[in-house]
């Protein structure tokens, strides 16, 4: 048996050519055994790579026989010398694949269950076995690159963020209610029965706290953890690069958040856009794109066909424009080739974002054909198709429903529309979208902040402010999209304890409420705080695009299900009775099983 200290004299990736003639020890994991008649050929894999061993005629019987006994996974450590393949059994196509390991020893170090799944990036296995038996996931070499990557680009990122004196800052998991807007995780407390920390949702008023404690510039590799519905890029807990800057405008921190994300995709992608990034306003963006965050790979744009679509005769379009709706469309280039069925699901996502569906037509030589033909008829016909510039075999969509439902239309069969066509290019395409709107209205009719309440006005839009023209007042926000994915969003805050009681009071939360939840921030700006911003990229969906990963689930080294549960540890489950009872808690009723969300499988 080895001594701990001297396990390996090589990782298994590490052997070449000329180390041929040496005398290696080598452990791992067993990735495959083949016998050819009294020769055993064994891969032994590790982090670095794969290593054959081989026993043959000169291999010792007992290490023989060990050999041919090893089954996959199996963990074992090999000792005898390197030397050259017979050039029949070279493989290019692997780094140690002109040499192999002759072996004299075999020690079995620990035996391997026949795995659920094979380790081998070829073999898809169900995402959520891979999640059950993430430890044997992570063996597969695509999962071991993610956590690597993921390393190296967290090491990178604070190399940029130290060279521009930041500090990097701990701050609390166990906290209050912070204001990202969705549920809390909630922790009970025992010593103080009744009452409850909350989890951070992110560590907006602790990096806010930190400026006001003279810290000039912080960042932080900081876990959050929201309780709300989960999509595709949505975890329950996540992890951001979270930064805040003293004395600084917009600019100065979208400079050194474009430096971190242009040293990572130098890194990971070797090609970066250039600083500064495009910028654009929302309003431009929601005009030109029916979105917040345009994939600007997507060439395809809105037209507003308001005064072209109102004298077509078209009821679904007049009674849209009198309730002051939208009427917006889309021209398809050689659109006309799509098929009957690609067609119905550009109308189906159309529907299916909300709207009550798309009306269409095809351009031909001949005039229009489809179901809005009928109405293209004449003049004001001819202009509508002018001012979609729509010539000779292109395909016309179009969208009228009331603002929010029609935007979530025309953005979805842009989309689609983007990736049937095959128009999506290349190359990355990333963009800053600046001044949002500070408030946007909710489903019941109330305001609530577009990002959140401690977001500065634009100083322009404070008069709107103050006369209650609460849709017209424009932020200090700003968010990063890269090819259509909100990598992260940020915002000049307020500084001042005045001006955020108004924010607050036209948010509806009392002074009572406003001092219960965010006190602590509005008491330590009464005692001296700077002029403020910063930003927050979410990590998981910058590395999956970067490292290009299908989900952010496989940048998560332990990620969870689209239920929010851990298949691996079976988290969340039920406590013991005595521990609910020193919390001084009751649980008054389990949720049967059937009432969880729609499926336990990942989404
Ligand atoms: P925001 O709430 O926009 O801003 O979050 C910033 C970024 O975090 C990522 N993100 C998520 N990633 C995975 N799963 C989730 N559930 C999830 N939720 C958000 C997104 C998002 O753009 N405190 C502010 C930032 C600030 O103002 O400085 C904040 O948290 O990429």
């Amino acid at each position: 048996m080895s001594s701990a200290a001297s396990w390996r004299t090589h990782v298994c990736g590490q052997p070449r050519l000329e180390n041929q003639g040496e005398e290696a020890r080598v452990c791992g994991w067993v990735q495959s055994r083949r016998d050819h008649g009294g020769i055993t050929f064994v891969d032994l894999r590790d982090r670095t790579g794969l290593l054959q061993l081989v026993g043959d005629e000169d291999t010792p019987q007992e290490c023989l026989k060990a050999l041919e006994g090893l089954r996959s996974e199996d963990v074992v450590q090999a000792i005898g010398a390197l030397r050259l393949r017979d050039a029949e059994n070279a493989n290019p196509d692997l780094p140690t694949g002109e040499v192999e390991l002759h072996v004299r020893e075999l020690e079995v170090l620990s035996r391997s269950e026949t795995p659920p799944f094979e380790i081998d990036d070829r073999i898809e296995a169900p995402e959520e076995l891979r999640m059950k038996h993430r430890y044997l996931d992570l063996r597969r070499p695509r999962m071991r690159e993610y956590v690597e990557s993921r390393s190296q680009a967290n090491q990178i990122l604070r190399g940029v963020l130290h060279d521009a004196n930041f500090t990097e800052v701990e701050t609390p998991i166990l906290t209050r209610s912070t204001p990202e807007g969705a549920r809390d995780y909630l922790v009970p407390s025992r010593l103080r029965g009744g009452e409850f920390y909350a989890l951070p949702q992110s560590p907006q008023v602790f990096k806010q706290l930190c400026m006001v404690g003279g810290l000039d510039r912080y960042f932080q590799i900081a876990r959050c953890m929201r309780d709300e519905d989960l999509r595709a890029d949505r975890q329950p807990e996540f992890t951001q690069l979270d930064m805040e800057m003293s004395f600084v405008e917009e600019e100065e921190v979208q400079a050194v958040v474009e430096e971190v994300v242009v040293s990572l995709l130098e890194s990971f992608r070797q090609k970066a856009p250039p600083s500064p990034f495009p910028r654009m306003t929302w309003q431009e963006a929601m005009d030109r794109f029916a979105s917040d965050k345009p994939d600007m790979r997507n060439p395809l744009e809105i037209v507003d066909l308001a005064s072209v679509g109102s004298g077509l005769g078209f009821k679904v379009y007049d009674d849209v424009l009198a309730a002051g709706g939208l009427v917006r469309g889309l021209l398809l280039p050689n659109g006309g080739s799509l098929s009957r069925k690609e067609i119905d699901s550009l109308e189906s996502c159309a529907k299916d974002a909300g709207a009550g569906g798309a009306a269409w037509c095809k351009v031909t030589e001949d005039g229009a054909t489809g179901p809005l033909a009928r109405f293209l008829e004449g003049e004001p016909g001819q202009k509508f198709i002018e001012a979609l510039e729509a010539e000779a075999g292109d395909l016309v969509v179009t969208v009228a429903d009331q603002s929010r439902k029609a935007l979530a239309a025309l953005d979805a069969v842009r989309r689609m529309a983007g990736e049937l066509l095959d128009l999506i290019g290349e190359d990355s395409e990333i963009l800053w979208v600046t001044d949002f709107p500070l408030f946007e209205k909710s489903s019941d009719g109330s305001w609530t902040p577009s990002h959140h309440p401690f977001t500065a006005p634009a100083a322009s839009d404070i008069p709107h402010l103050l006369d209650g023209k609460l849709g017209e007042v424009r932020s200090r926000a700003y968010d990063l999209v890269l090819d259509g994915v909100e990598l992260g969003s940020g915002s000049i805050r307020i500084h001042d304890s005045e001006l955020q009681g108004a924010i607050f009071e036209t948010l509806g939360i009392s002074p009572n409420e406003a001092a219960s939840r965010f006190g602590h921030l509005l008491t330590a700006f009464q005692y001296g705080a700077p002029p403020h911003g910063g930003f927050a990229i979410g990590l998981d969906r910058l590395y999956a695009l970067l490292f290009g990963a299908a989900s952010i689930r496989d940048v998560i080294a332990f990620p969870k299900t689209s239920s929010g549960s851990c298949p691996l540890t079976g988290a969340p489950s039920p406590v013991d009775a005595q521990q609910v009872e020193d919390l001084g808690l009751a649980v008054l009723e389990a949720l049967p099983d059937e009432n969880l969300p729609s499926s336990s499988s990942p989404n």
